[in-house]
């Protein structure tokens, strides 16, 4: 048995940033930003949840599915910026789409975490435990960044994006792999914790993003080629055989830096990054939506999903469309 995505969707928040915008208030420039990332602009949300914007693309996803809510087995929703800690973003996304069947939960493994997440649900759909689920994957990042940082603040952006995926005999996912390496963890964290705990004297205080990018593309450029060429072997395929390369949307020079390493041209990398910034868990499914609604996807394409990031960690799966 194979998990075959059926409905893609995504949501932006309304509100667009672009570069020139971020340079009146920070040392910055359109041209550091995009020379060194690709990015032009990202959309921050102001007025909406993360809920909100996940319900949303969701929506989409069970429409294009033909499926009704209540139809959901599980709702697996990977994030690091639910609007609260408790109740999670998949309880309340269980509530504000009416999947009165489905049990729910978040997963957070960040920039791998749709992957993860749709790995997850394949080993539910194999076991045969479920059949029918709602895998999301988005951020409200806006709410973690140091505004004051230029070395962050000017990556990431906020946005939600969702699959339907459904027990299928012929087509869906062929292979998967994943990892981590908790060891170089500290050079991509968010603490974002205040301890009040009596106990403990005095309180840390760290609530925002850190990143040593040098080490993050050093870490990107060497284990994503690797994994791709894992999942792609796992599946019974050459690179040659892999229609669409769907990366997570870190940086245009970590996707240019795979493309070449793995010998394919980079009219195979759809990106949006360039709209949509970094969106950790929400970067895949966002830009598998973009690619869906495009008309790009073709029954029987082969497709490599691979996401990369805090952990660290990293995911790929390779999937018939
Ligand atoms: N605008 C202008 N100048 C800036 C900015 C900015 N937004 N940010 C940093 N600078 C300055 C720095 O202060 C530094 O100045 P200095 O030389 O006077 O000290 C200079 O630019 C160079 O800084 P570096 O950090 O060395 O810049 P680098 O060329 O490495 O580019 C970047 C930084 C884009 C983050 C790069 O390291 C990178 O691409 N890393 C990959 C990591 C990544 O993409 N992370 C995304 C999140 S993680 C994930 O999703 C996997």
């Amino acid at each position: 048995m194979k998990t075959r995505i059926c409905g893609t969707g995504s949501a932006l928040p309304e509100k667009r940033v672009t570069n020139d915008d971020l340079s009146r208030f920070l040392e910055t420039s359109d041209e550091w930003i995009k020379s060194r990332t690709g990015i032009g602009a990202r959309h921050l949300a102001v007025e909406e949840t993360l809920t909100g914007l996940t319900a949303r693309a969701a929506e989409s996803a069970l429409q294009e599915a033909g499926v009704k809510p209540e139809e959901l087995d599980l709702i697996l929703s990977a994030t690091l910026s639910a609007d609260h800690i408790l109740p999670s973003l998949s309880c309340e996304l269980q509530r504000e789409l009416g999947a009165v069947n489905a049990a729910a939960f978040d997963l957070n493994a960040a920039c791998s975490g749709f992957l993860f997440a749709l790995q997850t649900a394949d080993a539910y759909i194999k076991s045969g435990q479920y059949q029918t689920i709602l895998v999301t994957g988005g951020e409200i990042l806006s709410r973690l960044m140091d505004w004051n940082d230029r070395s962050t603040c000017v990556l990431f952006g906020d946005g939600a994006g969702a699959v339907v995926v459904k027990a299928d005999e012929t087509y869906g996912i062929l292979g998967s792999v994943q990892g981590t390496d908790g060891v170089k963890g500290d050079v991509l964290s968010c603490e974002n914790r205040k301890n009040q705990n009596p106990y403990i004297a005095g309180t840390k205080d760290s609530a925002y993003v850190s990143m040593n990018g040098q080490e993050v593309y050093k870490f990107a450029v060497r284990t994503v080629p690797g994994a791709i060429h894992a999942a792609v072997e796992k599946a019974g395929l050459t690179i040659e055989d892999i229609d669409w390369f769907l990366l997570h949307q870190a940086n245009i020079r970590i996707i240019e830096a795979v493309s070449k390493r793995l010998h394919v041209p980079m009219d195979q990398f759809p990106t949006n990054l360039q709209e949509c910034g970094n969106i950790s868990a929400g970067s895949v499914p966002i830009l598998l939506h973009h690619v869906n609604e495009r008309g790009m996807l073709h029954k029987g394409d082969k497709i490599v999903l691979a996401g990369f990031g805090a952990g660290l960690s990293w995911g790929a799966s390779v999937l018939t469309w």
